[in-house]
């Protein structure tokens, strides 16, 4: 890191005993290679879409925010030349009112795990663990929210920190959930319940994010990654192995 900027990031963030110290301003530095927005957005879906499959995709966003969270703490770990916090601050957001407010607190709170509660099944003993890892969720997306509101942390060891812990239960959560909640919450329910949850769903996400809401969400996921310079799949190609 160059040592003006590295200087600078250090100064300006300080994590003391119970909380975030932010100081008021920052001067923002690059982060990786930004490449400009194109206009390859994906385009609203005008298939059905059942409410399990529903909340597959939207691992699929929140799993995108998880790279974004995983490359910035690596690029912190690694000492690298460090900005772009907005975007990190952009990517807590949509984690916060898409993740957490609605995908948790709006329909696996509301809708799946409440039916799964009184169920002899695996999903109904992680029903506890799963709640609880929300909370947590939630308390650390208060503290990246603070951490990076228009500032620049100090601490980048602690941030790093931060974001991995997140990044390591959330993928545990959501992988959890693909594979034993909603199945179990597929087979609870008959042919026409599951009609009428796909349709509930769909009406709440109307509600909350207009007409579009998920490619809205993945639209607004795919700007953060770019802004980044972390939208390009390819780059996330593992490298060949020589085999002798
Ligand atoms: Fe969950
Ligand atoms: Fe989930």
């Amino acid at each position: 890191m160059n040592p003006l900027n590295r200087r600078k990031f250090m100064g300006l963030w300080a994590f003391s005993g119970t909380g975030l110290i932010i100081p008021d301003s920052i001067g923002a530095v690059d982060f990786l290679t930004a490449t400009p927005a194109t206009s390859n957005a994906v385009e609203a879906d005008t298939m059905e879409v059942g409410a399990v499959e529903d909340l597959m995709r939207e691992h699929g966003v929140l799993r995108r925010l998880l790279i974004v969270y995983g490359e910035f703490a690596r690029a912190l770990r690694e000492g690298r030349q460090v900005g772009g916090f907005d975007q990190l601050n952009k990517a807590a957001t949509l984690f916060r009112t898409f993740g957490q407010d609605y995908h948790e607190k709006a329909l696996e709170e509301a809708y799946v795990f409440p039916s799964l509660k009184n169920s002899n099944t695996e999903a109904a003993r992680t029903l506890d663990t799963l709640i609880a890892q929300h909370e947590r969720a939630g308390q650390i997306t208060e503290i990246l929210l603070t951490a990076t509101s228009g500032k620049q942390p100090e601490n980048e060891t602690t941030l790093a920190g931060l974001l991995e812990s997140f990044v390591r239960m959330y993928n545990a959560h959501a992988a959890r959930e693909d594979t034993v909640v909603f199945p179990a919450w597929k087979r609870a329910m008959n042919p026409r319940q599951a009609a009428e949850m796909s349709e509930t769903f769909e009406d709440i996400e109307r509600q909350r994010f207009g007409e579009g809401g998920f490619e809205k969400m993945v639209n607004d996921t795919a700007d953060i990654e770019r802004a980044l310079g972390l939208y390009d799949l390819s780059q996330y190609t593992a490298q060949p192995i020589a085999i002798s």
